[in-house]
């Protein structure tokens, strides 16, 4: 299990049947669906943060069908020669990585959390092993120094957050699109392509990189599973849909992932 925090007052949190409590007697109900909701209302910046259900179920079916799953599996290698014993999935998502990860790690206590609900009531259908938590990663609902792994994929991170929950030792994975990641596919959809952002822009004193690479390989897509790629990504919303249309009608050659992953060690 992860060591929980309460997010009104920073103290551990006891699990008794279906409810969390700390020594301060603030609680938090677990839901049915078997994940706990640490986000505060005051800590929301929007009434339904996060991706939306349309996004979610694009994203699902298709890393359902498999199409991400080489990066799966070069998280589970990258994460698991540490042999982690606790580790945090940061903005998981409908919690594709995480499940993977726990059957990849079955002895590691796993948390996936990210601040849309509706993605962690996806994700609870993923197993109930995993601790499913509804939480932001501005303030990481678990205690100091707490994680041997914290893992990011495509969501965002606070360094100081990273810095404060990570064990002497503990490692981060990033993984962001590097500049060629779909680009066959952006450039079908716009007249010009932005480039895009350095997946780290400057390091924080406490973390040095180990290990930086980028996972290539072709993708090749049916037309069903262009419509998901491009209605799971801010594509489905940014580019027209005319093009978006003429996309999935026509295919696409010469589609290739390519995804940076950096892994970072807490001194
Ligand atoms: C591009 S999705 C990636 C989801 C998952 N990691 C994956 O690759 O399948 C980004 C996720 O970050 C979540 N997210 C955005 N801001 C967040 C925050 N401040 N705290 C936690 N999750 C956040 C979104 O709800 C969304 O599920």
């Amino acid at each position: 299990m992860l060591e929980l925090i309460c997010p009104l007052c920073q103290q551990p949190l006891l699990s008794g049947s279906r409810q969390w409590v700390c020594a301060n007697g603030h609680s938090y109900d677990q839901a049915r669906q078997g994940y706990l909701n640490l986000l505060l209302v005051q800590h929301k910046k929007s009434r339904q943060p996060g991706d939306t259900p349309t996004m979610l179920a694009c994203r699902q079916a298709f890393l359902d069908a498999g199409h991400y799953q080489p990066v799966s599996d070069r998280i589970g290698e990258l994460l698991g020669a540490a042999g982690p014993h606790q580790l945090l999935d940061m903005g998981c998502g409908e919690g594709y990585y995480t499940a993977r990860l726990q059957q990849q790690l079955p002895e590691c206590a796993i948390g996936g959390m990210d601040i849309s609900k509706d993605a962690i009531i996806k994700a609870c259908r993923r197993g109930r092993e995993i601790q499913w938590l509804v939480g932001s990663t501005a303030r990481l609902p678990v205690a100091d120094a707490s994680l041997d792994a914290a893992l990011s994929v495509f969501s965002p991170w606070s360094w100081d957050e990273c810095l404060r929950c990570l064990k002497p030792g503990g490692q981060l994975l990033l993984v962001g699109p590097h500049g060629d990641h779909l680009l066959a596919l952006r450039e079908q959809l716009y007249d010009s392509i932005h480039p895009t952002p350095e997946l780290i822009k400057a390091l924080p004193e406490g973390l040095e990189i180990v290990n930086d690479q980028t996972l290539r390989y072709a993708l090749d897509l049916t037309p069903a599973d262009l419509a998901s790629l491009i209605g799971m990504t801010p594509h489905g919303f940014r580019s027209s849909p005319e093009r978006q249309r003429t996309v999935v009608e026509t295919g696409l050659t010469g589609l290739e992932v390519a995804m940076r992953m950096v892994l970072l060690q807490r001194s």
